[in-house]
């Protein structure tokens, strides 16, 4: 019968070095919260059992993690060896225990793979997973003599020697449940730090006679542990250079590729094409062809097929196939663009449907509003929906031409086929076919220039 294995993930400390009133774990990079990155990677393994030890802003991260892992509690954080001794009593003699951090977010799930693979095949009681990094410092360091592990000593405890040493510890081991149990019980704060290191575990497993064995990440990068805001966005960069390459070998086109930052969450189809200076944050997902930017930010939207959108700002909207949006749009949240829209400079639209084929191509606000199919709504169009207390809607029909600088006053029904001559500031509704224009005649005073002279 193949070992259980349960993951482990420490999530307790407060990381003081971020200078934060958010709890570590919950600071975003790639658009995720670095607890996600960890949860997601466990996931991947297909691990049945997730058990995420909290404490500092508990209930922050709790929430968030929800039905996704098991909660412990570290009540007070005496250190990493005392965070994981709290999932001791639930942790099977016979069962493989992953140890990890929920500050490293960008440890693959092949690494995780491997190291637990290497674990299991090797029958050592433990396993830890180490890097080879340039600049070790703020790591604990991997001591070996003749090759043959000794044990970590953590950045405040070691010597000068010590400080030479290139291979650290990654915070992320493969126990065997009994052994763990018993070494955990066995360690004392008896260091720099005044902590319960759980990198002592090592000491005290080799001490006993019990073989620890090491395994080096290929890609140090993954490595990399997020304590201060420098690393968080160290991390960050690296992660979404790997998105960017992921999707470039998806058939995605990049122009400079390295002024393109697309989220963790994002889904792009084949031959979208992406200028410079583009963002795609949160849940969105583009459609085949699709071409963005330059300039332009996507959050939380749907662009459907080859649409194409330019210097905008557009959020929790939807576009439709072939619509053109920009220069300079702003579509915010509940927008909806049927197929083959266009939406001009210095648009904005919010919580309205615009039917297909319909154009707003100059300099309007379009709120609260359903607007047929194939309207062309003039230059400077506004829809006047508050009233200073409430919201109103404004519907406007299929095919209907709205003259330049005209006022909606909502709630206001404006048929199919009608038009509305320019300058009109509409109070009532119009009906299907109508011309309705409102506005007071014009008057010309001749010869003006000379009476003024006199
Ligand atoms: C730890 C390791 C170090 C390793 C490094 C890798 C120890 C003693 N040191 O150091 O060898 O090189 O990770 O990044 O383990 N935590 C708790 N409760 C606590 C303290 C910490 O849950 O009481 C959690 C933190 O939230 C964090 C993780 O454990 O997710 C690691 O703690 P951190 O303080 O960041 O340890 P490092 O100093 O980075
Ligand atoms: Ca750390």
């Amino acid at each position: 019968m193949p070992q259980k294995i349960t993951a482990v993930i420490l999530a307790a400390g407060k990381g003081t070095r971020m200078k934060s009133g958010l709890p570590k774990v919950m600071h975003r990079i790639a658009g995720l919260p670095l607890i996600d990155h960890v949860l997601d990677k466990v996931e991947k393994l297909g691990i049945g059992e997730i058990v995420t030890i909290v404490g500092h802003g508990r209930e922050i991260v709790s929430k968030h993690i929800d039905k996704r892992s098991e909660i412990l509690v570290q009540e007070k954080q005496l250190g990493t060896g005392h965070a994981l001794l709290q999932a001791a009593p639930m942790l099977e003699d016979d069962g493989v225990i992953l140890v990890m951090s929920g500050d490293q977010p960008l440890l693959s799930s092949e690494t995780l793979r491997s190291l637990i693979a290497y674990h299991q095949q090797s029958g050592a009681s433990a396993t830890v997973l180490t890097a080879v990094m340039d600049n070790p410092f703020g790591y604990g360091r991997v001591v070996k003599e003749k090759g043959i592990f000794l044990g970590i000593i953590e950045e405040k405890d070691v010597g000068q020697e010590q400080k030479k040493i290139s291979e650290i510890n990654t915070g992320t081991y493969c126990f065997q449940g009994s052994s763990l149990k018993s070494a955990l019980n066995k360690i004392t704060p008896q260091n720099a730090q005044g902590e319960y290191y759980l990198t002592d575990v090592f000491k005290i497993l080799i001490s006993e006679g019990q073989r620890v064995e090491t395994i080096t990440t290929a890609d140090s990068l993954e490595a990399l542990g997020i304590n201060d805001r420098v690393q968080l966005a160290a991390a960050e960069e690296i992660l979404y250079d790997r998105i960017r390459k992921y999707w470039m070998t998806e058939g995605v086109t990049m122009i400079n590729p390295s002024s393109i930052f697309i989220d963790t969450q994002v889904k792009l189809s084949r031959d979208v094409f992406i200028y410079p200076f583009t963002l795609i944050k949160g849940n969105s997902s583009i459609g085949e062809g699709a071409q963005l930017g330059p300039g332009t930010t996507l959050i939380d939207c749907i662009c459907e097929s080859s649409c194409q959108i330019e210097n905008s700002v557009v959020r929790e909207a939807k576009i439709g196939a072939n619509c053109l949006v920009g220069p300079f749009a702003y579509l915010r949240p509940g927008t909806v663009l049927g197929k083959g829209v266009k939406v001009g400079d210095f648009v904005e639209i919010k919580n309205s449907q615009i039917g297909e084929g319909t154009k707003v191509p100059h300099l309007s606000y379009i709120g609260d509003s359903i607007v047929g199919k194939e309207v062309n709504v003039g230059a400077g169009t506004i829809t006047c929906n508050y009233d200073g207390k409430n919201k109103y809607q404004t519907i406007i029909g299929d095919k209907t031409f709205v003259g330049s600088n005209t006022n909606f006053i909502a709630p206001v029904k404006i048929g199919q086929d009608a038009v509305i001559g320019a300058g009109s500031t509409i109070t009532k509704d119009v009906p299907d076919k109508a011309l309705a224009i409102e506005r007071s005649q014009q008057k010309n005073v001749e010869n003006w220039q000379r009476a003024k002279d006199k």
